[in-house]
Formats: structure tokens, C-alpha cells, sequence
């Protein structure tokens, strides 16, 4: 009885003592900066920032950015919104070493909230990719379009070298274009974003003027039209407001950012799930359930 306790405990410490050094091993990052943020509440870039830019051209796409389009990272969901008219749904892509150009055919949709309508916004899914390629990408029609790329992940697999970063609660203020500058310039090169919820914060102006959602929109494009940036909703994205009519909770998030849920057999874009290279994403919304009378 002693020795089998014994036996248990030192199995448990074994177990215990590798699973320490499995951490050390596997996760110590290091300190990667000496970054500390200030601790005034900075506020929010003017409209006429640089990284608020509207691309030139008539109806040019602007907003551009990706996401994985299934379940293993064969396929990419890009989205983009045109200011004037539908314009084209077509994504034209094609591999770097290839002669040959793709096309898919997306769908563009249009909401209001309170006075302020939408733009023109597209989502296409781009599917059957090769792992591990660059491929280009156009969106718009003549000389208003335009080109991005982005890299698909490695095959799936335990071992599989992949580094993503983890940004949530951006906003848009000046901190937040800090924040942004901070991880494209990390030399770790994060591969793939992971969103932590807490998008654009328009929730903070009168009305949750939804203008601001296309201002953040045009601020991330510089790296979400480039690597996809995984999003789950968080609180600031509810957007209901009984007062002024807008009763159905994420009504601007759910629009505007396309998610592969159908790819995990969920019902709901609050939940989800991906694989990328060696993980499994497991996307929960502690606030899928908020309704009407919801307390933040
Ligand atoms: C945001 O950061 C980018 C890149 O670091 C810089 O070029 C740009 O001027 C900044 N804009 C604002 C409004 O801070
Ligand atoms: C929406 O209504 C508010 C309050 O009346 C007003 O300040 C704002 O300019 C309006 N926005 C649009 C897009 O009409
Ligand atoms: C873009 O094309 C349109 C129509 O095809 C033309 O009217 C316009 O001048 C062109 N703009 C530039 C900058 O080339
Ligand atoms: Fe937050």
C-alpha cells in the first residue's frame, strides 16, 4: 500500500517535473520587448489620420482583409467593401510560380444601423489551395483594383513549425496603431493572427457610429489583407441599443467579418473551430447569448 502510494506520488512528480520542462521547452518566448504602454487613455486617430486613407479610384475596394476559409487552411474567405455601387464579386488569385488565373464569385451585402447604411460588402471564398504557397489576389474592376497576397499554412500535423499573434481589444486609437506597428515589426513574423474580440470599438460613439467600423476596417487592411486574422466577438461588438431600434446582437460584426463555422459544423459564427498547421482553434463568444436585456 505504502510503496504502490509511492509509486503513484513519484510517477506524479515524474509527470509533473516533465511537464515543467515540456513548458520551459515549448513555450518560454522570452521577454520579446521592453514595451510599456502609457498610462494615459489615448484617444482615438482623427478621421484624416493617414491610416484612415481611402484608396484612390472610383469605387475602389478598401478594407480588405482574410481569413481562413475551412477547416484544415485549403481555403481563404476575403472581404472587402466598396463604397459606391456592388461592383464585382470576383476574387482573381493565382499561385506566385503560375501562369494560371483563378476565380471565385463571392456575395455582397449591404446593412443598416440606426441612419448610417453600409457600404457594398463582399465575402468570397477562395478554396482549394495548395498548403504552403504564396498565392496573389484582386479585387475590383479596372484601374480600381486591386492586389494582396497572402501564404497558406503547412499541412496539418503535431510537429508543424507555425507562430501566430494574439491582439485583442484593439480599437483605433493611437495606441492601437502602436500596437499594430508592434507586431508587424516583431522579428518572431507572426504567420497568423489570433483576435481576441473587441474589433473596433465604434460602440463608443454616439449612436455606435458605424462609420467607425469602416474607418478600423481601413486601419487593419495594411496586415489583415496580407495574413488571416482568426476573430472571435467579444462585448464592444454586441451593438444593441433598444432605444434606437438595433435589437439583434452583433448585427455589424456578423456582417462585416465572414468566419468559417458551417466548415465545423456549427450553426452559429460566435462558434467555431479551424486547425492550422499544429493547433486546433476552439472559438468560443462568452457572449453569444446576450440579447435585449443584456448588462455589460
Ligand atoms: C501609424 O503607424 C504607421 C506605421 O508605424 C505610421 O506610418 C503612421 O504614420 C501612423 N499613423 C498614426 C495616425 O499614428
Ligand atoms: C445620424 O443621426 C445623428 C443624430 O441626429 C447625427 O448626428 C448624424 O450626423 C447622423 N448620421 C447620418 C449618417 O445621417
Ligand atoms: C480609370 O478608368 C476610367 C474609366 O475606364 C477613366 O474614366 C478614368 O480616367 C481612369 N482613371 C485613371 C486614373 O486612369
Ligand atoms: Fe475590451
Amino acid at each position: 500500500m505504502v510503496a504502490a502510494r509511492w509509486n503513484c506520488f513519484s510517477f506524479q512528480l515524474v509527470f509533473a517535473i516533465s511537464f515543467i520542462f515540456s513548458i520551459a521547452e515549448v513555450c518560454n518566448g522570452g521577454r520579446t520587448s521592453s514595451f510599456v504602454r502609457n498610462s494615459d487613455l489615448s484617444r482615438d486617430m482623427p478621421l484624416d489620420s493617414d491610416v484612415f486613407l481611402v484608396p484612390p479610384g472610383y469605387n475602389a475596394p478598401q478594407q480588405v482583409h482574410i481569413t481562413q476559409g475551412d477547416h484544415l487552411g485549403n481555403a481563404v474567405i476575403v472581404s472587402w467593401v466598396t463604397p459606391d455601387e456592388p461592383g464585382s464579386n470576383s476574387v482573381f488569385y493565382w499561385a506566385e510560380n503560375s501562369e494560371l488565373k483563378n476565380s471565385a464569385q463571392g456575395i455582397v451585402l449591404t446593412y443598416k444601423y440606426f441612419n448610417y447604411t453600409s457600404g457594398f460588402i463582399h465575402h468570397c471564398t477562395i478554396r482549394d489551395l495548395e498548403f504552403d504557397t504564396k498565392y496573389y489576389y484582386e479585387v475590383g474592376i479596372g484601374n480600381s483594383s486591386r492586389r494582396f497576397w497572402f501564404v497558406t499554412p503547412p499541412a496539418i500535423g503535431p510537429d508543424v513549425p507555425y507562430t501566430f499573434g494574439l491582439i485583442g481589444d484593439l480599437g483605433q486609437t493611437h495606441d492601437s496603431n502602436s500596437t499594430l506597428t508592434h507586431y508587424e515589426l516583431n522579428p518572431a513574423k507572426g504567420q497568423t493572427l489570433l483576435f481576441l474580440g473587441d474589433l473596433s470599438y465604434a460602440d463608443a460613439y454616439p449612436f455606435h457610429d458605424n462609420a467607425r467600423w469602416d474607418t478600423w476596417g481601413r486601419f487593419i487592411e495594411r496586415n489583415a489583407a496580407y495574413q488571416p486574422w482568426i476573430w472571435t466577438a467579444g462585448n464592444h461588438e454586441i451593438d444593441v441599443v433598444p432605444a434606437i431600434r438595433e435589437v439583434i446582437p452583433f448585427k455589424p460584426y456578423t456582417h462585416r467579418y465572414h468566419v468559417p463555422y458551417t466548415a465545423s459544423g456549427s450553426t452559429s459564427p460566435l462558434w467555431y473551430s479551424i486547425k492550422r498547421a499544429s493547433t486546433y482553434i476552439i472559438v468560443l463568444s462568452s457572449y453569444s447569448a446576450y440579447g435585449i436585456n443584456f448588462t455589460i
